[in-house]
């Protein structure tokens, strides 16, 4: 792990700017955004209709609160290429959600924004402490998934060189982390975690690798899983947080020399915070659902999308720009136990703390008669069963101090539980739903 008393980042101007230049700047952008969706889009210029709204109203960033919110059924209804502001002929890219939950959700790139989204992931990587002419390796998802190809493009126009594996043949991603020696990998965390028992599998040290930073996101994780992480491969490892329906990857990043929370790139997303009930706006430093709008997007602007991921505002530290704490998790993750709400990472944090288990985990909710019970599966850190059983008692006791309910710890031994390829599933319910 390369040492931060040393380390210099690389920067944009703009990171640094002060407050009033980048609020001139986003106000300039937010209007033109505005204008942008309702000239180009029907079903955006019949919101702002409705809601009595037009985009000469927005005279000061807090006006945006006048404007309505955009949901993931307004991808939907506008299903497939509803929502583009530009002729079909100008969109160089689309993307799509897996629509695991319904009809997909498409996104649209203009060959601007397929540049736009490689400088923020570029920007992203600095921010990691990657510098041009290192080797990146790629195990996001390719495909329609932004994970993968935004990756790539971010790491090509910060000049480094890229492997690009995808997900999945995790025996073969050790071989090519041990034979290319890549200086950089961008995986989701739970993935990395299949990497590391690869690595362990074929009797190779993890530590001793050539990785020195990885770039995860695309799902929650905690600080305890950091750690985690950073122990066993001796890396930095730094939070990536980003959307589809915003870009992509390279919405917000970690600096590497204060790993604080996320730096959002407010020069091309403006972010809010809402209280989820009400759709109120909350001041910085206040806890509730992060929303955002596309300052710079060309061919699928989007005004105020609900993101479901809860967090906070705060105010800048490596950069000027503000933070965003690091996700607890998915509004939709929220499990609702006996009266009481829960996260996985809760959870996780939790387990991490024990020595005796390993950071492979699922939740499984059950319900008998009118009781919902929580089984917390997870694997054995070892073949010292004592110790995990010890350790599963004490994380029982620790969920019932801390959260106040009675969870059913269920030990299983190693690779016990499904690996992740992509996004790790954390939680099964098997409740009937209401
Ligand atoms: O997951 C984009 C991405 C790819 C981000 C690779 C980072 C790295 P979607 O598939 O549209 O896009 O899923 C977006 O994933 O609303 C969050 O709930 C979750 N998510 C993404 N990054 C983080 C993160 C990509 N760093 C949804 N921490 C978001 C917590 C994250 N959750």
């Amino acid at each position: 792990m390369f040492s931060i008393s040393t380390y210099k980042p690389l920067m944009d101007a703009i990171e640094t700017a002060s407050r009033d230049e980048i609020a001139a700047l986003q106000l300039k952008r937010l209007q033109w955004s505005l204008r942008h969706a309702y000239e180009n889009v029907p079903a955006y210029r019949a919101k702002f209709d409705a809601a009595g709204v037009h985009p000469d109203d927005c005279k000061s960033l807090a006006d945006l609160s006048k404007f309505p919110f955009t949901t993931k059924a307004d991808l939907r209804d506008n299903y497939p290429f509803g929502l583009f502001a530009v002729p079909r002929e100008a969109v160089s890219r689309v993307h799509a959600s897996s629509g695991t939950t319904g009809r997909p959700t498409v996104v649209g790139y203009t060959a601007n924004d397929v540049q736009t989204w490689a400088d923020v992931v570029a920007r992203s990587l600095r921010a990691s402490g990657v510098k041009p002419g290192m080797i990146v390796h790629v195990a996001y998802g390719y495909g329609l998934f932004t994970g993968g190809l935004g990756a790539h493009y971010g790491a090509e126009k910060l000049g480094c060189t890229v492997i690009p594996i995808s997900g999945g043949m995790t025996e073969r991603q050790v071989q090519l982390i041990t034979d290319f020696r890549p200086d950089v990998i961008m995986v989701t965390p739970s993935y990395m975690l299949a990497i590391l028992d690869e690595f362990r599998k074929v009797g190779l040290d993890p530590a001793s690798s050539s990785l020195q930073i990885g770039v995860f996101g695309a799902e929650p994780w905690t600080n305890a899983m950091r750690g985690e992480i950073e122990q066993a491969f001796d890396m930095h490892a730094v939070d990536i947080y980003g959307l589809s329906e915003v870009i992509g990857p390279g919405v917000a990043n970690e600096c590497v020399e204060t790993k604080d929370g996320l730096h959002i790139w407010e020069d091309h997303f403006y972010p809010e915070i809402i209280d989820p009930e009400t759709g109120a706006v909350l001041p910085d430093g206040e806890k509730g659902e992060l929303v955002f709008t596309s300052l710079t997007k060309e061919a699928m602007p989007i005004i105020r999308y609900r993101t479901r991921d809860l967090t906070r505002l705060l105010p800048g530290t490596a950069r000027t720009m503000r933070r965003m704490e690091k996700i607890t998790g998915r509004s939709d993750d929220m499990m609702i136990v006996r009266g009481v709400n829960v996260f996985p990472t809760q959870i996780e944090e939790m387990l991490l703390a024990l020595p005796g288990l390993s950071a492979h985990y699922q939740i499984v909710l059950t319900r008998e008669g009118r009781m919902d019970e929580m089984e917390v599966k997870v694997e054995a850190r070892s073949d010292d069963a004592e110790a995990a059983n010890r350790d599963a008692k004490l994380l029982a006791k620790r969920i019932k101090d801390k959260i106040g309910i009675t969870a059913w710890v269920n030990v299983l031994p190693p690779e016990g539980i499904e690996r992740s390829q992509g996004k790790a599933k954390r939680i099964i319910d098997k409740r009937a739903k209401a």
